[in-house]
């Protein structure tokens, strides 16, 4: 298989990079950490896989459609868009510029790589797109506004991109995790409900895709309970949503 990972110099994108390193798939790995990603790369290969590795921001959107040209130029068994940030989860107003990046990283970015890319996959009927999202798109915490809505959006993306594609063989993914050991929640100063290693995260990720889950939230305890806090009367809502916040310190 060829599959793309971007985001993958850390965290669950160097997680899935080493789980589908295998001498039967070729990858190819993208984030803006060259060092990193050149460590992870030699990991793989050690694994038997074939890797080309491509050192780019996300955020770069011309070079994102010239990046989804090019690989659009082989066929594509799957893309894993897992290029993420997350903002602070401090109190306030978050500030617009954060807001902005979050935004262009988490959502915008998407599209960049994807607009030349889902043409080839409508030619070639075959392929799966891979989002990761967060269970933090189905409910918005005050602290981590910018964070929840750039993934609701990425939801609303995945859930369009679903009908216009699967008469084509295309499979659309939304992955939800909910807290990952990573270096993104390393700098969280809270406790993390339901935390689940590196391993156990990318197990679940990993078997949802093999099922070719279109949804998949979990752990499912965790994603359970935001579930009914989303059906609760507002006022109750309300009530729990302050005594979380009183408990992060927020
Ligand atoms: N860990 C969790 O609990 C959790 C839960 C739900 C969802 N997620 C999602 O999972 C994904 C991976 O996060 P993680 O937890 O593995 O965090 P992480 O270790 O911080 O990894 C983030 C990855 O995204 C890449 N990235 C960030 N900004 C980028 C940019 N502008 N251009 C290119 N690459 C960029 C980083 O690479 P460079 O810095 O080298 O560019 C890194 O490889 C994110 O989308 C996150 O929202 C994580």
């Amino acid at each position: 298989m060829r599959i793309i990972i971007t985001g993958a110099s850390s965290g669950l994108g160097e997680a899935l990079a080493l789980h589908y390193a295998t001498n039967e798939n070729r990858l190819v790995l993208i984030a803006r950490r060259e060092d990193r990603l050149a460590t992870v790369a030699q990991r793989c290969r050690d694994r038997g896989s074939e890797v080309e590795t491509i050192v780019a921001d996300v955020n770069d959107f011309e070079r994102m459609r010239v990046i989804g040209n090019y690989l659009g130029e082989q066929p594509i068994d799957r893309i894993i868009l897992n290029a993420g940030v997350s903002v602070g989860h401090g109190g306030g107003v978050t500030p617009f510029e954060d807001f902005h990046r979050v935004f262009k990283t988490n959502f915008l970015s998407v599209h960049a790589l994807l607009e030349p890319i889902i043409p080839k996959l409508i030619e070639q009927r075959f392929g799966e797109i891979v989002f990761i999202s967060s269970l933090a798109s189905l409910f918005s915490m005050p602290t981590s506004i910018a964070y929840s809505s750039s993934k609701r959006a990425l939801n609303a993306y995945a859930e369009g991109l679903h009908y216009q594609l699967k008469p084509y063989g295309i499979t659309i993914m939304t992955i939800m995790p909910g807290f990952i050991d990573s270096e993104m929640t390393q700098k969280n100063r809270f406790k993390m409900p339901f935390l689940l290693s590196t391993d156990k995260g990318i197990e679940r990720i990993t078997h949802a895709i093999e099922r070719k889950k279109i949804r998949y939230a979990f752990p499912f305890r965790f994603s359970l309970m935001i579930r009914i806090l989303t059906l609760l009367p507002q006022p109750l809502r309300d009530k729990i949503v302050h005594f979380l916040n009183f408990k992060k310190g927020a």
